[in-house]
């Protein structure tokens, strides 16, 4: 058995997305500060409406695929599909962009804290043109689990297995086989998590503090924590307790070209991208 420890920490940078929305970005901050297949982790917290009202109009992506979870607040989604979706909190949203989609991320509220994450997953080369697919997996459907050490785990995407047996997300059977882990700690617990060895794997401490492996010093917040190989985690939450995002998947080892919302492995890839969004073909 090797534990996880903290191998590198990716400070969240202020960012500003859509039609001006103020976010704090992690991956995918600055170039190459991505973890494969991790592209990006923004952070959305804020009780004031201008920094939210402007939302997300009307935009594309290709070649990923994109997870909202809200915490607090409530968003509408509307895509080329016809597919429209409320987000409130604890929903989330799986959208596999593939090919390309077309959707807008409008608030709807006019006050009070909107608060989540979008997290930006790669697909592998022979996935990233196949049709895109969208998913909203509200509150009730994302499983709960006792953790064996103290605390609550929201089990979003893949399976949590403990002494008592596994407790499998919603999200199932992608190929990066991404585990994503909402952590709820209560003050001073002690669990250990197991991962997947040969996956990627990080920590986003959104409140409270934590000590991550063997760490004396707990995770800055609102920053990605790198995870080093191991088959488990072992996490300890501060006085506070702790509320933190454990995010896993198998990297892909292929070459990453981004242009904005455009994912491939190619500049001529990207390029037809671009070409396919300006004549109107981008999901065709
Ligand atoms: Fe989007």
């Amino acid at each position: 058995m090797s534990e996880r420890q903290l191998q590198r920490i990716i400070a969240s940078v202020a960012a500003s997305d859509g039609a001006g929305v103020k976010l704090r970005r992690s991956l995918g901050g600055q170039t190459g500060q991505r973890l494969d297949p991790f592209l990006m982790l923004d952070e959305f917290y804020s009780d004031d409406p201008n920094d939210y009202l402007a939302g997300f109009p009307s935009h594309p992506h290709r070649g990923f695929e994109t997870v909202t979870i809200m915490l607090d607040g409530h968003m509408q989604h509307r895509d080329h599909m016809g597919n429209e979706g409320d987000l409130g909190p604890g929903d989330v949203q799986w959208m596999t962009a593939a090919r390309g989609i077309i959707h807008s991320e409008m608030p709807q509220q006019t006050d009070g804290r909107m608060r989540g994450f979008q997290l930006w997953i790669n697909l592998p080369a022979v996935e990233k043109m196949k049709p895109a697919a969208y998913r909203d997996i509200p509150a009730q459907a994302i499983p709960k689990a006792k953790l064996d050490g103290g605390g609550i785990a929201r089990v979003i995407a893949g399976s949590l297995i403990q002494d008592g047996g596994a407790t499998d997300g919603p999200v199932q059977g992608h190929s990066t086989e991404p585990v994503l882990l909402d952590l709820d700690l209560p003050a001073a617990a002690e669990v250990r998590i197991p991962l997947p060895v040969e996956h990627t794997g990080f920590v986003y401490l959104y409140e409270g503090d934590v000590l991550v492996g063997d760490a004396t010093q707990s995770l800055p917040r609102r920053a990605a924590g790198e995870l080093g190989r191991g088959d488990s985690v072992q996490l300890t939450a501060g006085e506070q307790g702790a509320r933190l995002l454990l995010l896993a998947a198998k990297p892909l080892h292929e070459p990453v070209v981004q242009y904005g919302p455009f994912v491939m492995n190619t500049r001529e890839e990207i390029e037809q991208a671009v070409n396919d969004y300006q004549r109107g073909m981008l999901t065709a």
